[in-house]
């Protein structure tokens, strides 16, 4: 059975539009628009897209926070909005946005308080509790009150929260907004760990795909409510036809060069290549002048910038 399974899953939201001084009219948001997901246990999912696409309320649909207007999800084999009290034992949540810490106690007591909510069993809590502890470093803000804490300390607490019970998936709404990168660091490499283990199932959204080329194997793309990608990081480049890049410096001006783009002052040659950059290179090797050469690999951020625009751009 897959951890997640959702079919045909709407979500619509009326909101009222003020028109003028004395009329307001009703309108319908299709914030969700018929999402097909399936995730198997163990997968790490990225699921991306502009801002108001639709993230946040279909994770709120499947940990059981929203009901969905039309369409089925189901996670753990639950149906989240009834049988949410089930469910909530067997995942976990962190919303950047939102806290699930008490925040006048230090973290110390939240994790103790939901160590008994959640009747885990001492010595699996306390073992859960000391891996957090050492990877994210928490030991020096344990005994500090939550709303004294920075951001940065805070989303580490989030983590360990949202994982003392010993969920099989984690839903992860933006756990790295507003984070420094030593922090942003931190998430990731402490999400990689539980990744890894290939027992937690992982979905997270995030506007930063440095994220996403960090942990995910699989994409999803949404927007307007709706998958546009649903596949490997890989496959968004094959699609989008990105490619690799040679970078040539020169310290000698050139006017043209056979296969290359003449950048600027004609001292950067750049040549896009299909696979392997060898023979680009094996070309270079007798070019006069030469300084330096770089490969780059596609850029997400690219790729993913044109996905959003060419999806903006059909949209009804
Ligand atoms: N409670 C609500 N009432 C009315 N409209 C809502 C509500 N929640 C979300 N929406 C609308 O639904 C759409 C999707 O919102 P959602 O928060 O899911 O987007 P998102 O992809 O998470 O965006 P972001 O990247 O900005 O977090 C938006 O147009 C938003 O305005
Ligand atoms: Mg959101």
């Amino acid at each position: 059975m897959s951890v997640i399974e959702a079919r045909g899953l709407r979500k619509e939201f009326t909101v009222r539009v003020k028109r003028s001084r004395l009329r307001r009219e009703k309108r319908i948001v299709h914030a969700v628009d018929g999402v097909d997901l399936t995730v198997e246990r163990g997968e790490m999912l990225g699921y991306i897209g502009p801002n108001g696409a639709g993230k946040s309320t279909t994770l709120k649909m499947m940990t059981g926070v929203l009901m969905p207007s039309a369409g089925e999800v189901r996670v753990c084999g639950y149906t989240p909005v009834p049988q949410r009290t089930k469910l909530t034992r067997r995942i976990g949540v962190v919303f950047g946005q939102r806290s699930q810490l008490w925040w006048d106690l230090p973290l110390r007591d939240s994790f103790d308080l939901l160590r008994h909510i959640f009747r885990v069993p001492a010595a699996d809590h306390a073992s859960r509790l000391r891996r957090c502890r050492s990877l994210l470093d928490l030991d020096e803000f344990l005994d500090i009150p939550v709303r004294q804490l920075s951001l940065g300390q805070r989303m580490r607490g989030e983590l360990t929260a949202a994982l003392l019970h010993g969920p099989e998936v984690l839903f992860l709404d933006e756990p790295t907004i507003g984070l420094d990168v030593v922090s942003k660091q931190a998430v990731r490499s402490f999400l990689t760990e539980v990744g890894v283990r290939g027992d937690t199932t992982l979905v997270l959204t995030t506007h930063d795909l440095a994220d996403i080329e960090r942990l995910c194997q699989r994409l999803v793309v949404i927007d307007h409510g709706r998958v546009v990608h649903d596949g490997t990081i890989d496959a968004l480049h094959a699609r989008y036809g990105s490619r690799r890049r040679v970078v040539v410096d020169l310290d000698e001006p050139v006017a043209s060069y056979s296969g290359a783009i003449v950048e600027a002052d004609g001292r950067r040659l750049v040549f896009e290549v299909d696979g392997s950059a060898a023979a680009v290179v094996a070309r270079l090797g007798g070019l006069p002048g030469l300084r330096d050469i770089a490969i780059l690999e596609p850029d997400i951020e690219d790729v993913v910038a044109r996905l959003y625009k060419t999806t903006t751009e059909d949209a009804p």
